[in-house]
């Protein structure tokens, strides 16, 4: 079952548990994948509730977002599945869904949302269904020099930049 909640009630619960990582999960066809994230932001834009992300261009997220424009926020909630919710997002943050299956790998139980065609994550009950209404690459030459640190070069002198996607949040619950 689904209880409907108030996301800004939650606003507390979603960004004390970024930090330690949350989950985005992503579909393009049939394929499903689960990211581990410790950077998002939720606020207001265009009178709009949104949840925006952070992903490399590097991540498999990437690709899927940028093939489906949608994407849910699954956030550890309770005492149940803590230890599940846990091992999961490890291997979610650590292997690419380039070639594993991590949702498998963690036992996760992958259960239909409502509105958008990423599934919702049992095991990780805060749910943000959300739609990309908005992206932007974030260019390295123009963040502050404080946090170069987060952008390593290759061999060739190239970053990994972060792409934003702003998600109005279609629906959020908690499941049961
Ligand atoms: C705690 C934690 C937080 C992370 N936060 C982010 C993030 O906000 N953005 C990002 O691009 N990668 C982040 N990562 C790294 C990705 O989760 C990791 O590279 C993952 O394997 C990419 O999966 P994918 O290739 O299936 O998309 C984080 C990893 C951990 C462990």
């Amino acid at each position: 079952m689904k209880r409907e909640i108030e996301v800004f009630d939650y606003a507390g619960e979603i960004l004390r548990a970024l930090p330690t990582g949350i989950l985005v999960v992503t579909q393009a066809e049939e394929c499903v994948n689960a990211m581990t994230i410790g950077w998002g932001t939720l606020g207001i834009e265009w009178s709009t509730k949104i949840f925006t992300i952070y992903i490399r261009e590097s991540r498999f997220t990437y690709e899927l977002l940028e093939r489906s424009g949608e994407f849910v926020i699954s956030v550890p909630y309770g005492d149940q599945y803590a230890s599940k919710a846990k091992k999961a997002i490890g291997i979610c943050g650590s292997r690419s869904g380039r070639d594993n299956d991590k949702i498998a790998q963690a036992g996760l139980t992958i259960v239909d949302a409502d509105i958008v065609q990423p599934p919702a994550l049992k095991e990780l009950p805060l749910t943000l269904e959300c739609r990309v209404v908005f992206s932007q690459q974030q260019p390295i030459k123009e963040i502050s020099s404080r946090f170069k640190k987060f952008y390593p070069t290759d061999a060739e002198g190239i970053g990994d930049p972060h792409v934003a996607y702003y998600g109005e949040i279609v629906k959020s619950y908690i499941i049961e």
